[in-house]
């Protein structure tokens, strides 16, 4: 018997076990509490604005804490994917559903190939990244499980559960899927503009040590001022760039999609004050002159 509405069926998926009790997977009750709860989490974000205390990237320290950064940095941001697709495998026969709305699926197919990239191509194209501290990684994890718990009981069975929860909304859809697809080749790009600057004075070092026969130095915590793409008008276009891939991705869920909205307001509130702090970070490092007129991440605003 073919799923009901066209829709692609569950059944093929694996049928995974509770791993705690109404948590992970959460019950329905759970969920609303997380999904409400999440909403809320700009208020701790509030102490960002008030210390530039972030031992990590830029602003890593020497701490017996610290964890290397490309691993630590893979298993930080791999929860939340790990988390929707959980989800995506318990939820559904907990709550009898045959079918999830292909829209549910594109939602959870473009948010795990955007995690794909972020978690495990980044760290292996990163030339080198700056070790993390125990405190920031644990605070990512939480994040992560938060954002995927919330997200993933939405996907699988307590947000849209079939085709007419979806009508009339196939336009924002199609928009939102397009400017989450650009924003995300932005992010990509800017990202890549950053590796280029170790990846290209490792190629000079190698050259050099050829030459002369000198031991290579590293590119471990070597900055310079990126200047292609957005960067020419901003220093964190990376960063605005993924803030316009998580607004697409609200707009493919629709307005009233409570999972992206805070998805990207929780986002906005911890990426916006480390991008006004790594401005001045900048501006030390450089001077203001070599920085120029250049704003944080909104061009010729912020
Ligand atoms: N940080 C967040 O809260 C957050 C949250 C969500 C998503 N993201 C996304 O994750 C990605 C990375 O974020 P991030 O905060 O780690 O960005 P970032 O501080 O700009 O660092 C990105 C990478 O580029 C290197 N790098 C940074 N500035 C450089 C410069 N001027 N010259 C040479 N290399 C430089 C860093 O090396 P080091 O590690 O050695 O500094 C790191 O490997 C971004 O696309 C961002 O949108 C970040």
């Amino acid at each position: 018997m073919s799923a009901p509405q066209n829709q692609p069926s569950v059944d093929y998926l694996p049928h995974l076990p509770n791993l705690v009790d109404t948590w992970y997977p959460p019950s329905r009750e759970h969920w609303q509490l997380l999904n409400y709860a999440w909403q809320f989490f700009p208020l701790f974000t509030a102490a960002q604005w008030l210390t530039t205390f972030y031992p990590s990237g830029k602003t890593s320290i020497d701490s017996k804490l610290n964890l290397p950064g490309k691993w630590a940095w893979c298993f930080m941001e791999m929860p939340g994917m790990l988390t929707v697709l959980y989800c995506l495998m318990t939820i559904p026969h907990q709550e009898g559903l045959r079918t999830i709305p292909w829209a549910n699926w594109t939602m959870a197919g473009v948010y795990c190939i955007h995690y794909f990239y972020r978690a495990i191509l980044c760290p292996l194209l990163n030339p080198t990244m700056s070790p993390i501290h125990a405190f920031v990684f644990a605070s990512a994890f939480c994040w992560q499980v938060m954002n995927g718990l919330v997200i993933g009981g939405w996907l699988a069975g307590y947000g849209p559960t079939s085709v007419f929860d979806w009508s009339g909304k196939l336009y924002t859809i199609e928009v939102g899927l397009i400017l989450w697809g650009w924003s995300f080749l932005g992010n990509i790009f800017h990202d890549d503009d950053l590796r280029e600057i170790r990846r290209s004075a490792l190629r000079r070092q190698k050259e050099q040590a050829q030459k002369e026969n000198k031991p290579i130095e590293g590119v471990e915590k070597l900055y310079m001022l990126p200047k292609n793409g957005l960067f020419h008008y901003i220093l964190f276009p990376h960063y605005l760039c993924e803030w316009l891939e998580w607004a697409g991705w609200w707009m493919i869920g629709g307005w009233s999609c409570t999972p992206a909205r805070s998805f990207l307001l929780n986002e906005i509130s911890t990426m916006l004050p480390r991008a006004l702090q790594g401005k001045q970070w900048y501006i030390e490092k450089f001077g203001k002159e070599k920085v120029g007129d250049r704003k944080a991440i909104i061009p010729g605003l912020l």
